[in-house]
């Protein structure tokens, strides 16, 4: 986007010939145009397409000018919208600019000029807007957005990707390894936007039981199950205009993903013994360290909940693919761990962690260096500061370009890995999750996925974010 980037306007009118004039004078600015016969249809274009500004009619059939407004306003707030307004309709107009209208214009356009004119005054506003917003993201890009770290390629791209769809209401489905940053990207992606003063919830679906669910993401009615004593509104509502943050989407039940599928067309939802339904309005964000795309075709996952889920797809790198971040990363850990205190990396210490693997990636990387400055007493963090499985990776230093394990050796030694510690804690949970560098969640999804450790945890089982 430079200074002399091309304004896209998108005509809504149910009159051919009104689009074509639109159409002549937009194209002789050097606008690119497209057309919409209705207020859906050029919401539909809208989902598909970046359009800068809009000039919509207002009386339309189905759905009305002012209708169709409100709708672009709430779903796309960057998108400048103008009316065309016919003969005495006043009130339409001051309406419309009520609603964040960027300026109405009357028909039948007496002098064409006049529409000109009008065209490129406003295509003049957004020019300076975008110019704008140009120059603030890329200030953040080049620092860091929301604490995201990372010069590599792939972290670079996932921050580009943020800044594209912080203000839009585009499903983003965000995967990768456990540890990798999901959670800091949904977060970002919410926080950094023009929408961030909406609330933003989050739900681990790895966590909750799954006769709770349904309960938790809809609300219930008094009575409506024994222990109901009161009626609870649900996350979905809560999220109302804002964000939900489906963590570990992977998890979720067959059953609970049709009703979320239901959800998603219906935009309504109906708390659990109520006949009522109301409208609710979420962007969804999910995250998975599962491999979706074969989980539908084994049939473990919805392919019409992947496909809504997956609008755009968020791939955050393991750390073992990006290890060039690894010092700029161990820096601002350490500077958030122990501020002003100036604590380094020794040169073999950073060789040994440029080595190993990072099987529980950023946050192993975290917990790695919380250790080493909790035990060690200096400045400079040596190799002996380390745990004894990255300490040993220097020793047999592999090439960066490694032959890569298949996901079954992975899954292989994940398994052997957790089943190792988990019999050397005596099974206590927490302590295992400290030691293998995963949060406490995954840690559960886990056991339970590998079938370690024998029983469910009944206490374990409830816990919301
Ligand atoms: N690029 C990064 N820059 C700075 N901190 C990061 C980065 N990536 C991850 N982190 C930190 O690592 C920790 C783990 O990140 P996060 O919880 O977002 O991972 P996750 O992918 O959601 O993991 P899980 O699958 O286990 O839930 C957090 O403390 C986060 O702040
Ligand atoms: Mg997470």
């Amino acid at each position: 986007m430079t200074q002399d980037f091309r304004i896209r306007l998108l005509i809504v009118d149910d009159e051919q010939t009104i689009r074509r004039l639109c159409i002549t004078i937009g194209e002789s600015l050097g606008f690119s145009c497209i057309e919409a016969e209705s207020g859906d249809a050029a919401l539909a274009l809208l989902q598909e397409q970046p359009v800068h500004m809009v000039l919509t009619d207002m009386v339309m059939p189905r759905m009305s000018g002012i209708e169709f407004l409100e709708q672009v306003k709430r779903a796309h707030p960057r998108i400048e919208v103008a009316v065309m307004t016919g003969h005495g309709s006043v009130e339409t107009a001051v309406q419309a600019m009520k609603l964040g209208a960027y300026d109405y214009i009357s028909k039948p356009f007496a002098p064409l000029d006049e529409l000109r004119l009008f065209l490129r005054r406003m295509a003049d506003k957004v020019r300076l807007v975008e110019e704008n917003l140009y120059l603030r993201e890329r200030s953040e890009t080049e620092t860091s957005l929301h604490g995201i770290i990372g010069n590599s390629t792939g972290i670079q791209n996932v921050l580009r990707l943020i800044s594209r769809l912080k203000d839009t209401r585009t499903p983003v489905l965000i995967s990768g390894e456990s540890g990798t940053g999901k959670e800091l990207v949904a977060r970002a992606l919410h926080f950094r936007g023009t929408m961030a003063s909406r609330p933003f919830v989050a739900v681990d679906c790895g966590s909750l039981v799954p006769t709770l669910i349904e309960s938790e993401l809809f609300g219930y009615e008094k009575g409506a199950f024994t222990g109901a004593l009161r009626s609870k509104q649900g996350l979905l509502q809560s999220a109302d205009t804002g964000t939900i943050f489906l963590d570990e989407v992977g998890e979720l039940p067959l059953e609970m993903q049709a009703k979320l599928l239901r959800f998603l067309q219906e935009k309504e939802v109906r708390p659990v013994g109520s006949n009522q339904k109301v409208k609710v309005d979420v962007r969804i964000m999910a995250a998975t360290n599962r491999d979706l795309d074969t989980e539908y075709q084994k049939g473990t996952f919805r392919k019409d909940l992947y496909f809504r889920l997956n609008v755009v797809t968020i791939s955050l790198p393991p750390l073992r693919e990006r290890r060039s971040d690894i010092p700029i990363l161990a820096a601002f850990f350490l500077e958030r761990l122990a501020p002003g205190r100036g604590v380094q990396v020794s040169g073999n210490a950073m060789k040994a962690m440029l080595a190993y693997d990072w099987p529980g990636n950023v946050r192993e990387l975290e917990n790695c260096l919380e250790r080493a400055v909790a035990l060690g007493d200096q400045r400079i963090i040596e190799v002996n500061d380390l745990p004894p499985s990255i300490a040993r990776a220097e020793v047999h230093t592999q090439p960066l370009d490694a032959p890569e394990f298949s996901r079954t050796d992975l899954e292989d030694i994940e398994r052997a890995t957790i089943e190792r510690v988990f019999s050397q804690v005596k099974g206590d949970k927490a302590l295992a999750g400290k030691m293998l560098g995963i949060s406490r969640a995954t840690l559960y999804r886990k056991l339970k996925r590998y079938s370690i450790g024998g029983r469910e945890d009944p206490t374990q089982s409830t816990t919301l974010q």
